[in-house]
């Protein structure tokens, strides 16, 4: 069976056919045949870059079979290869493998030699400086990891970034609908799909590591990134969280298709006490989850134990504090709960400059953090300060040298898994990959979700579904042309943008006048006037975008100019369909009375088309809430078996035709 596969493979190879079959299979689960066939590829002096992934599809293709049931092999079963290498490794070595800089931090690439970095990352609006198109990211992943490989040891450098609704930072990438949207589809399945499309799209760029999945049971909604996590159940968090990292990791992290998943943020993050926020300020974010231990397990623990059972390899511990105490430099979290008593055999990165804040002293909170269990250091810019500091705290033993061994060969197991230390293999991006990147296939596969993730929360006198054929559709409201509003915060930027912010995607004004017959008008207004005489009319209302802190609010109303769109539209005196784009429920008093049909969209992505669907009846709503809809923000934080809780819409809620 190798041989013929091998065969195959090499036929492919050489002719450089990829064909739609290939494409397929991509989606598909491959490769533990991954390293027969890098052996192969080589063998036959085929080992080029755009081959290679060629190779592995059709490996694929006719492997799947024998690789669909197969285990993730446990990381440590990679110690014996790393053992040798950790001996021949100096001090400076290793600390270079636990340090991650923000390329935009970066002056000088060859710095990633000079220091031995072992990890670089992209924040949520770190570009590439030439611009933010497919070419110039994956220029600058190949350029960065050619430092890499000319380093005396030649350990490839993992790549990070958020990809946390799709390769969200990239122009033209397919945008998914965020979380909380996904938690509403509750299916698994479609969950690990969209992240396997997430995963090549990413690859296209040759980044190899997703800070994503963030696996967070949100318990309030005034906080900013509640649109971020699944559900505020933990049971159904824990169930997409596993079904997330198989989609990202695949059943092979040594897959070139496959990326690095990162659960986080663990633990407790969502469970934060308002007023608590960092400077404390009055908000949620990076603040102080004031819980006993039984709690934290029962609600913000779920998602690990689950994303660990899946083979996770890394874990991203969080800014936030656990009864006073910060999570990144808490030994009772990150090592007894998380790595002894759950297994966790991956490695832990810090957030964003989340070191800084366990201790006013850089130096000592250094110390604190990586003998409380983090293995690398996410530095985005102090990267040269925290090598020396750790540096020397490793020379008065503050840090014992057994630690940092533990750290690195959790770092390396996680590079041995994924083929990076293969010297075999390219570890340039595969560039046959932009083919695919933003295409319809994929898109189909978001539209899914979309139709998926809406919620029917009214339907009087039964609205929905429209007519194709209707007259006239008068659409409204400020976010019914306006893609940015639609997707959300990380998009394109960290706190995303209103108005056009990348090419490739419907709004839903256009994917209604994509949809309707030859003889409907569509006409559109942003603040809904000029309805009179439509036969039915659509206002897309909702939140702009943000995200973290710059979320949190005490107040979930909507806009006045939400408001008024409504109310002008209700003028006319034709039905009235409210579409709410948002990161969590909303408020919305008013506006929920005089909408004849309400449809919670969350934040959907590019996809717009998803939305028409179900407008139109071509799919029937199957969305539940995975957050229970207050009635007031009295409501807020409110869950079942507290005192008087007494939701609007209960979680699970959802109608349909
Ligand atoms: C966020 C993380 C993110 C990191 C890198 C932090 O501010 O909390 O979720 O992965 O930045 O962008
Ligand atoms: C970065 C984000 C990061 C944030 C943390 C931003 O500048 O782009 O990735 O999460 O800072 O505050």
């Amino acid at each position: 069976m190798a041989g013929s596969n091998a065969l195959l493979c090499a036929r492919s190879a050489a002719t450089g056919k990829t064909n739609i079959a290939n494409r397929r299979t991509a989606l598909v689960d491959c490769c533990n045949i991954g390293f027969t066939f890098s052996f192969i590829v080589n063998l036959l002096g085929m080992g080029d870059v755009m081959n290679y992934s060629r190779c592995f599809r059709v490996a694929a293709l006719l492997g799947a079979a024998i690789s669909a049931a197969s285990q993730p092999k446990p990381l440590s079963s990679f110690d014996p290869q790393i053992k040798p290498l950790l001996a021949r490794m100096t001090l400076a070595e290793k600390i270079g493998q636990m340090t991650q800089p923000d390329q935009e931090y970066i002056k000088d690439p060859a710095d990633i030699e000079n220091y031995f970095i072992g990890s670089v990352l992209s924040g949520g609006s770190s570009d590439p400086k030439e611009g933010n198109s497919l070419r110039a990211w994956t220029d600058l992943y190949d350029r960065l990891q050619q430092h890499a490989s000319r380093t005396r040891l030649k350990i490839p450098i993992l790549y990070g970034i958020d990809a946390v609704h799709g390769h969200n930072n990239v122009l033209g990438a397919v945008i998914f609908p965020h979380n909380i949207g996904l938690g509403c589809t509750r299916n698994a399945a479609l969950v690990e799909k969209v992240e396997r499309v997430t995963a090549e799209e990413v690859r296209a760029t040759g980044i190899q590591w997703a800070f994503a999945p963030c696996v967070t049971a949100p318990q309030d909604v005034r906080w900013g990134r509640t649109y971020e996590g699944f559900s505020e159940d933990p049971q159904l968090v824990r169930q997409l969280a596993e079904a997330a990292v198989r989609g990202f990791q695949g059943t092979d992290l040594a897959s070139p298709l496959s990326i690095l998943a990162c659960a986080k943020h663990y633990v407790g993050d969502g469970g934060t006490t308002f007023g608590s926020a960092r400077g404390g300020a009055a908000g949620l974010d990076q603040g102080d989850t004031r819980v006993d231990e039984a709690t934290l397990r029962r609600i913000h623990l779920q998602g690990y134990v689950a994303a660990v059972k899946a083979g996770v390899g890394s874990i991203m511990p969080s800014y936030s504090s656990w009864n006073g105490v910060k999570v990144s430099g808490s030994k009772r979290l990150l090592t007894e709960i998380l790595k002894q008593e759950l297994g966790f055999e991956g490695f832990l990165i810090s957030d964003y400059n989340a070191i800084d804040q366990v201790d006013r002293d850089y130096k000592k909170a250094i110390g604190i953090s990586i003998n409380a269990g983090m293995d690398m250091a996410m530095v985005p810019n102090k990267y040269k300060e925290f090598i020396a500091n750790l540096k020397q705290l490793v020379e008065e033993g503050a840090v014992p040298m057994p630690r940092i061994d533990d750290a690195v060969t959790r770092i390396l197991r996680v590079k041995f898994a994924m083929g990076l230390m293969d010297q075999n293999r390219p570890q340039l991006a595969d560039r046959g990959l932009h083919k695919t990147f933003g295409s319809a296939e994929h898109r189909a596969v978001a539209r899914e979700a979309v139709r998926q993730s809406l919620v029917l929360l009214k339907n009087q006198n039964q609205v929905l579904p429209m007519k194709k054929t209707a007259a006239r559709i008068h659409v409204g409201g400020k976010s019914a042309d306006d893609l940015g509003n639609q997707c959300g915060g990380w998009t394109i930027d960290w706190q995303g943008k209103s108005g056009d912010v990348t090419p490739g995607g419907t709004t839903v004004l256009a994917a209604i006048r994509q949809a309707v017959s030859k003889g409907t008008r569509v006409t559109f207004s942003k603040d809904g006037t000029g309805a009179a005489g439509a036969s039915v009319g659509v206002v897309v209302i909702g939140e702009r975008p943000y995200a973290e802190g710059d979320g949190d609010r005490a107040d979930l109303k909507p806009a006045q100019e939400d408001v008024d769109a409504v109310a002008n539209m209700k003028a006319a005196g034709i039905p009235v369909v409210v579409i709410l784009f948002s990161g969590r429920p909303m408020i919305l008093g008013g506006v929920l009375d005089k909408a004849d049909a309400l449809v919670a969209a969350w934040l959907p992505g590019t996809e717009g088309e998803g939305i028409a669907d179900v407008l139109f009846g071509d799919f029937q709503p199957v969305g539940k809430l995975s957050f229970a809809w207050p009635r007031s923000m009295a409501q807020v934080a409110r869950h079942a078996g507290d005192k008087d809780y007494d939701p609007l819409f209960a979680l699970g809620y959802g109608l349909s035709y």
